[in-house]
């Protein structure tokens, strides 16, 4: 569906190498680029921080959508804009001033993004609607790419549609995203799916055409 958009996550790139992951998936049909932060106290597992997201911004055309699994998150928001992030997700769980941080989030320029693990309800952002360019649903545990698709998620991804109504908000969805997952999201309203191993699997930078027939397979 040509109006369903891919944001390939770099997670599965190689990490020697994300100036160049980042050009070939744009070059192979990618959306989105999503960038994926990680701390080992909000996740059990550490990728990078705001020096990286700089360093990868000038090789992304497009939007840098990045993902904070990372707690506390308002000390960093400052530095995530100014490394030039156009989306910055925050989780609901990570904190009880998500609208605070929301609020922190559009001030610094940034589209503001709220992402709700697999166990939380969608009625928990019901109050933050007014205030979130993006809802972000995880359905994995979020830490680890290549992990199992959550089968729940897809009701709670329904009733996100159902509670946002017109507003101009994107359904994200995250963790688990391949061509037989992808078709029951978008079905229940998702507009934007990270994929991450169903993109990078089988291709490199010097061999990036499968990454081009993974997202159309999507
Ligand atoms: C998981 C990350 C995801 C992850 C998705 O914590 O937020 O973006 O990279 O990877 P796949 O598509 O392999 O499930
Ligand atoms: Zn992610």
């Amino acid at each position: 569906d040509r109006s369903i958009k891919i944001a390939p996550s770099i997670l599965a790139a190689d990490f020697a190498n994300f100036g160049a992951e980042c050009a070939a998936v744009e070059a192979e049909g990618a959306d989105w680029v999503h960038v994926d932060v990680m701390d080992g106290h909000f996740v059990p597992n550490i990728t990078f921080g705001p020096a990286t997201c700089a360093a990868i911004r000038p090789h992304i055309k497009g939007v840098m959508d990045v993902h904070l699994m990372i707690a506390p998150v308002d000390p960093f928001i400052e530095d995530f804009a100014k490394a030039g992030a156009d989306i910055i997700t925050a989780h609901v769980e990570a904190g009880p001033h998500i609208h605070r941080t929301l609020q922190a989030i559009r001030g610094a320029g940034a589209k503001a993004g709220v992402a709700l693990n697999p166990a939380t309800p969608a009625n928990a952002i019901a109050h933050l609607l007014d205030m979130v360019d993006l809802v972000c649903v995880m359905t994995v545990n979020p830490g680890f790419g290549g992990q199992k698709f959550i089968h729940s998620q897809v009701a709670k991804v329904a009733a996100l549609r159902q509670m946002i109504g017109d507003r101009p908000i994107h359904i994200e969805i995250d963790g688990g995203v391949d061509p037989t997952t992808a078709p029951l999201v978008a079905g229940a309203g998702a507009d934007v799916l990270v994929a991450g191993s169903a993109v990078f699997r089988g291709g490199s930078v010097d061999n990036p055409a499968p990454y081009g027939a993974n997202i159309r397979a999507i």
